[in-house]
């Protein structure tokens, strides 16, 4: 990589260091090779680190498996965005004490979101010993030299400091498919809005340069990807404090450019930097797929405020009428967040009122789940939980409503789409430029393979035939 700095390459060749020092020891450590099971939770973003993780583990001789009982390495990368994705990561933390106790030389790791919160740290540190590191989002890099020296006698190791907070070019990755593949063009995220808490696990926003970003997808397109997922707390705010002429729309382009038949996906946009630039390029580049995540969070211009999203419903509507208009056919899907701090039910109304009129293809739906550091978690919150999930039902049977009507009006309809799953027995799923899945009859060798589908029904789901 031409513009790797030299605190990259420093890191990187002591990384190295380390992972040729564990694969010195392992065999005096284990009669076989020792098996690394890497458990993942919350987003994409997490999915994607945990494949440079796996990459990391099998650098060093590790076999990866799935099943933890097998494992010589645990590791949980764990999401702190709501509270029951923590509850369940410790339950299942608690399961290893088990295995621990039949002799073996096991270790358990923990990072991830969850693990870079003081709080997470020390709770681990006091009520599960048998923990042996936990470290934080801006330490992957680092793993070799905690395995190494855990397994040569250090004691526990705890590392959560974010004083680092580079985009670290080179790891090793192991990608879980070979379709799809996602591509982080920007890590952390600097909006703060009050309910959340990832500005303060994932750090500030670092964009990676255009050129990384590039080679990167040129070698995904030639190891034969089909899908490449840009992802980014905040994508459509990339190239912020990069000293180059470049933002998410010319990036877009750029990546269109490239060679072959594959199409281009992004997530997460924020509509206050959703740009009638980006609209356009969505429109022009035919790799890029006519879709936008383009989460609202509420309805009520009161509880955005609240929220610090700063962008008002009208807004927020204009700019989707504006997408409607420059990109013909284009569906959006979106984040909601029902019951935040203060929220009566005529702000939820004014959310249903908002989904109703855009007529949404799907919805990502949250009870507001109060995250220890936020501004929000201090806002007074009189509503029930009992009430909230009344709301939250409502919602869903408001969307039900839409996403049937937006799935039938396909029927009919020919679309070319990328075969991407088996789904049944000589039955595939494919994906339409506009981000809608189709089932249909096929042989698992069109998987990677874009074909025309005509769509004859929906049930609860769009069934089509090959053309
Ligand atoms: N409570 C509930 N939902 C939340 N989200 C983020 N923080 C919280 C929270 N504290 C939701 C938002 C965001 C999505 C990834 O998770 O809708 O867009
Ligand atoms: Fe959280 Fe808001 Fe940043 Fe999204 S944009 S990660 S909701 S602070």
């Amino acid at each position: 990589m031409s513009n790797m700095t030299e605190t990259n390459q420093h890191i990187l060749q002591s990384m190295q260091g380390y992972i040729e020092r564990v694969k010195e020891i392992l065999p005096t450590l284990y009669s076989h090779t020792p098996k690394a099971c890497i458990n993942t939770y919350g987003c994409q973003q997490n999915v994607s680190d945990s494949e440079k993780i796996k990459g990391i583990m099998e650098s060093m001789g590790y076999e990866l498996t799935e099943d933890y009982t097998k494992a010589d390495f645990i590791l949980f990368n764990t999401c702190a965005v709501r509270g029951h994705a923590e509850d369940r990561v410790f339950g299942n933390i608690g399961r290893t004490k088990q295995l621990k106790k039949s002799g073996e030389k096991i270790l358990v790791a923990v990072c991830g979101c969850m693990a870079q919160q003081q709080i997470v740290c020390e709770k681990v540190k006091k009520s599960y010993p048998y923990v042996d590191m936990l470290f934080g989002t801006h330490h992957i890099q680092n793993l070799p030299e905690y395995i190494y020296k855990r397994l040569t006698g250090s004691g526990r190791i705890f590392d959560i400091s974010d004083d680092f907070n580079e985009v670290v070019e080179g790891l090793p990755i192991h990608r879980d498919g070979k379709i799809k593949g996602w591509l982080p063009i920007m890590h952390g995220c600097d909006n703060f809005c009050t309910y959340c808490i990832v500005p303060y696990v994932r750090g500030r926003e670092k964009s990676r340069l255009p050129e990384d970003i590039i080679n990167e997808a040129r070698q995904m397109i030639a190891s034969g990807f089909k899908e490449i997922m840009l992802l980014g707390q905040n994508v459509n705010s990339y190239g912020k404090g990069l000293d180059c002429d470049i933002n998410f729309a010319k990036l877009l382009r750029e990546l269109n450019g490239l060679e072959g038949d594959f199409r281009i996906r992004f997530m997460t946009s924020h509509p206050k930097d959703c740009t009638l630039e980006l609209l356009d390029a969505v429109k022009d580049c035919e790799k890029v797929e006519k879709h936008l995540h383009l989460p609202f969070q509420s309805g009520s211009d009161r509880i955005l405020k609240q929220m610090n999203r700063r962008y008002d419903s009208e807004g927020y509507l204009n700019l989707i009428n504006e997408a409607k208009k420059r990109i013909p056919g284009v569906t959006f899907t979106s984040d909601i967040i029902v019951g935040f701090p203060g929220e009566t039910y005529e702000d939820f109304c004014q959310t249903l009122r908002l989904v109703k009129e855009v007529e949404f293809q799907a919805l990502f739906t949250f009870i507001y789940s109060a995250r220890n550091g936020t501004p929000a978690a201090k806002m007074d919150d009189p509503v029930s939980r009992e009430e909230k999930g009344k709301w939250f039902s409502e919602l869903l049977a408001v969307q039900e409503d839409i996403s049937k009507k937006n799935y039938a009006s396909y029927v009919g309809k020919t679309y070319r789409v990328l075969c991407d799953e088996v789904v049944g027995n000589s039955k595939l799923s494919g994906k339409t430029l506009f981000a809608v899945d189709i089932e249909f009859d096929a042989d698992e060798s069109l998987l990677g393979k874009f074909v025309n589908v005509k769509v004859d029904r929906f049930t609860n789901v769009l069934e089509g035939t090959i053309v």
